[in-house]
């Protein structure tokens, strides 16, 4: 096997699975995922292909945002296993000849975090409290938050202390929820922390680091009024100057840690969560002295009209080629609905990211077919790819949860408006007729975290393997194809089809052509030696509505 450990810049056209952990597979039977239940399934993600895993938060954690609300960065949450758990998972996935991405979330920790209990404790002026954002509230008797800053997740983003005199005391910023107070980046300490906290796991083996929220660490010096400005992850970036999202200063953070991966042996890897506007905002978090990639949200985020698809593929490739760096390519993950659900319904024309940006009800065939499709084009484009776990299996966002079941902080802080991100990370199904299809050993009593839909029965790992129709064979094959095909991975592509065609056709040297459609009719395929794979049954070698195929020469 081509290890994608021996080759080097493996980051630039790695594929990468997400592992959402608590929803991957349980070890222990108390319904929730684990590390033990990742190991026990590491040999389905080996034969998929894949050259890397990033596991989302696996430290201590209160878990009021799915383990994001960090309360220790140097351990393991009981609920997920132990160190040495971590320890015995980092060996087994390289001996696999993978590679293991982390999550670190700099913007913010736990309430529960030694370092907030301590700033509560220790009172105003300490040198604890300068580690977080206080601030003393407006209007009379400072009852009013210090600005008009909102919480991703809804309502302010600031909430007031009680002093531990008992009187009533400033108010501390969250950008998320409640629980999540941001640091203050200003503070030398907190800098020196998070380089010892990428020492602690880079000493370990971990092989890279994906970082939340990369472009919120910094806050505009005296914490300016928002005014007219958007304070969502999408909107509020499009200005150089919004006072919390994507600040210049942000690089000079990166450039320190991109140093201290750059002092081991196999220089360990970044990928920044970086909600930028432009991609060429994107592009300054991955400048050579910087980090190594970043999510390509814009893709995600692009309804499923050739026009639109390829002005996204364009401008991503054209901003990173300036600065050199790889693209990312990602359809699906933890905070948005799955996109067999958004293909399901009329494309709009605009960014699509939630499920309300949509009408009507869902054709989950229809999803399904374009997420084949999808797929496809996806591993055919330059640079490296992200897979979110379930996708593989043709996994649709589960609308229908009961509302006292739903987790996710949005939904409260949303006044029960919306339901935030839970229908994306519903236990992943493996075998058998009825939940918990395998997610947890056998003869376990626990529920699941969330129920999963009996409907997905047919789309467990045991019911598709071995199936040439189904989602997880095109997701083996095409990794495959991939990894033969000199053609595929990091490079360039040119265009072959018009700009306002419904047929996209780009070339890949030496000698592959990846042709998506479109249109409501099958097209004719332009001339070519083999198919090497196609997302759907060619009709008399014409390729149907909302169906891709890889051809070479
Ligand atoms: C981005 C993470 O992906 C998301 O799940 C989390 O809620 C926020 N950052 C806050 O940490």
């Amino acid at each position: 096997m081509d290890s994608a450990r021996t080759r080097t810049s493996w980051w630039r056209d790695a594929v990468i699975y997400q592992v959402y952990l608590r929803s991957f597979a349980d070890g222990n039977g108390d319904g929730t995922g684990d590390i033990a239940g990742l190991r026990r399934r590491l040999p389905h993600l080996a034969g998929l292909g894949v050259d890397a895993l990033w596991i989302t938060p696996w430290y201590p954690s209160p878990m009021a945002d799915g383990g994001y609300d960090v309360a220790d960065y140097r351990d393991i949450d009981p609920l997920f296993g132990t160190l040495d758990d971590a320890q015995a998972l980092l060996d087994e996935v390289h001996g696999h000849g993978m590679r293991l991405i982390i999550d670190i979330v700099p913007n913010h920790t736990s309430t529960a975090h030694a370092w907030f209990r301590r700033a509560l404790a220790e009172g105003p002026g300490s040198a604890a409290r300068e580690r977080y954002i206080f601030r003393p509230g407006r209007g009379p008797r400072g009852a009013e938050p210090p600005n008009d800053w909102r919480s991703v997740f809804g309502g302010s983003a600031w909430t007031r202390i009680t002093e531990p005199d008992g009187s009533p005391g400033p108010w501390y910023l969250h950008l998320f929820a409640p629980e999540q107070p941001d640091l203050n980046w200003d503070d030398p300490q907190v800098r020196a922390e998070f380089e010892s906290v990428l020492r602690f796991w880079f000493d370990r083996g971990v092989d890279g680091v994906r970082i939340d929220v990369a472009h919120g660490l910094v806050k505009a010096p005296g914490l300016p009024d928002l005014g007219s400005l958007d304070g969502k992850l999408l909107e509020g970036a499009h200005r150089e100057d919004h006072p919390h999202w994507d600040r210049e200063e942000v690089h000079e953070i990166f450039q320190g840690w991109r140093a201290v991966a750059d002092t081991y042996d196999e220089p360990r890897v970044f990928v920044a969560e970086a909600w930028t506007g432009a991609p060429e905002r994107l592009a300054r978090y991955v400048r050579p002295d910087e980090l190594h990639t970043a999510f390509n949200f814009d893709y995600l985020m692009t309804p499923w009209r050739p026009d639109r698809l390829r002005r996204v593929i364009d401008s991503s490739l054209s901003a990173l080629g300036q600065v050199a760096a790889p693209a990312t390519w990602v359809l699906s993950n933890h905070d948005v609905a799955r996109h067999v659900s958004r293909y399901a319904r009329p494309q709009p024309e605009g960014p699509l990211r939630s499920l309300s940006d949509l009408k009507g009800p869902a054709d989950l065939d229809l999803g399904t077919r374009r997420a084949r499709a999808a797929a496809l084009l996806t591993l055919a484009l330059p640079g490296s790819a992200y897979l979110y776990q379930g996708e593989e299996l043709g996994l649709w966002e589960v609308e229908d949860l009961p509302e006292d079941l739903l987790q996710d902080p949005t939904w409260l802080r949303s006044g029960r408006t919306d339901r935030g991100r839970d229908g994306c990370r519903v236990p992943l199904p493996w075998q058998g007729d009825t939940p918990p299809f395998g997610f947890s050993p056998e003869g376990s009593r626990a529920r699941t975290w969330l129920p999963q839909p009996e409907a997905w029965k047919s789309l467990t790992v045991a019911a598709e393997e071995g199936d040439p129709s189904s989602m997880l064979e095109l997701y083996r094959e095409a990794l495959r194809v991939r990894r033969a095909e000199p053609a595929l991975g990091d490079g360039t592509l040119a265009w072959e089809s018009d700009p306002d065609s419904t047929l996209l056709v780009f070339r890949r040297a030496p000698g592959f052509r990846c042709v998506v459609n479109f249109s409501e009719e099958p097209a004719a395929l332009p001339e070519h030696g083999t198919v090497l794979l196609a997302s759907g049954p060619l009709h008399e070698g014409r390729l149907p509505s909302d169906t891709a195929v890889w051809l070479k020469d």
